[in-house]
């Protein structure tokens, strides 16, 4: 069985690169990535694959039964064609099977849900298609959180407009080793997985970063519209919207969801007190 990942330069598509080659060795697995250069220090042969181009999909994917698409980053109305590229180009190449790595996230008005949308809409073309599929509705990435402590440090604070919210967080490791499972066992078929851990505040993950960083961060809630300001000075119009709109989702309760994590990967979701804990 041969198994395709897109976006394999990118930290998801490699991480769920090695989960399967440990599952399924490197003579099953083909990376795609736009940038091939980017991707063969994966060891896996690598084929070259823009998303905006159907050709470069229909070849790349060749003789593959299962095609892993991780979502896109372009903006949300280019992302849904660019995806549609990528599954017609899986019918056209006789693939039996695609698995999308979409995003949680209850419908709401903020800033963020033109790209849950998005998300929705190639949910819907993937199941549309005729193929076999399974989806991962994946939970907000932790990790740039703990990029960002060397910035928190200095600021003492968490401080955005989630206020007291839960979020339901994951990682990309946890995510890899999901998407391994659910590739690899065909009962995840025709089934949409929403896949996060536990759900916890921004006063829990401002803890959290204290117990593994030995900081003394405390969180300070901001009102939305402060926020948006703040980010948009900080990061630009087009990113700071879109952060601010992920916070205030958080604050809303719309990325506070039942994980399905266990059901999809046969195991429970790595708990914040471990995580955190092998960190410090
Ligand atoms: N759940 C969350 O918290 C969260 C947070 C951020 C993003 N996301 C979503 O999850 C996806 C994966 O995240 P990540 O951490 O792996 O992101 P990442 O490390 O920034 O990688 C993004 C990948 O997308 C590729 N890419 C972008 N546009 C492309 C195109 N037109 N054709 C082909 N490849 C293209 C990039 O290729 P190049 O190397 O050639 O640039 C790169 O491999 C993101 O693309 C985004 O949709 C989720």
């Amino acid at each position: 069985m041969k198994i395709a990942v897109t976006a394999a330069s990118g930290q998801l598509g490699a991480a769920i690169i090695k989960q399967l080659i440990n599952g399924i060795g490197k003579e099953n697995v083909i990376g795609i990535a736009r940038t091939p250069a980017k991707a063969e220090h994966l060891g896996v042969e690598i084929r070259k694959g823009d998303y905006s181009s159907n050709a470069e999909f229909v070849a790349a994917l060749q003789g593959v039964d299962v095609v892993l698409i991780v979502s896109g980053m372009d903006a949300p109305d280019k992302r849904i064609g660019q995806h549609q590229n990528i599954i017609n180009a899986a019918k056209e190449a006789g693939v039996r099977k695609i698995v999308y790595t979409s995003i949680i996230g209850e419908d709401g008005q903020s800033s963020f849900d033109a790209i849950v949308k998005s998300n929705r809409q190639t949910e819907k073309d993937i199941t549309e298609s005729g193929l076999e599929w399974s989806i991962g509705r994946n939970g907000l990435y932790i990790e740039p959180d703990l990029e960002y402590i060397e910035n928190y440090r200095k600021e003492g604070k968490v401080a955005n407009c989630a206020g007291e919210g839960l979020c339901s967080y994951t990682t990309r490791d946890e995510l890899a080793y999901a998407y391994t499972q659910i590739i690899l066992h065909d009962n995840s078929n025709g089934k949409i997985f929403n896949l996060a851990g536990n759900a916890i505040t921004q006063q829990q993950l401002a803890e959290y970063l204290n117990l593994a960083f030995g900081t003394t961060l405390v969180y300070e809630e901001m009102t939305p519209e402060a926020y948006l300001e703040f980010q948009q000075k900080a990061n630009g119009e087009f990113l700071g919207t879109v952060i601010a709109g992920i916070y205030t989702k958080i604050r809303n309760g719309e990325f506070n969801i039942n994980s399905d994590y266990e059901a999809a990967a046969g195991r429970k979701h790595v708990g914040w007190d471990d995580y955190f804990g092998n960190l410090s």
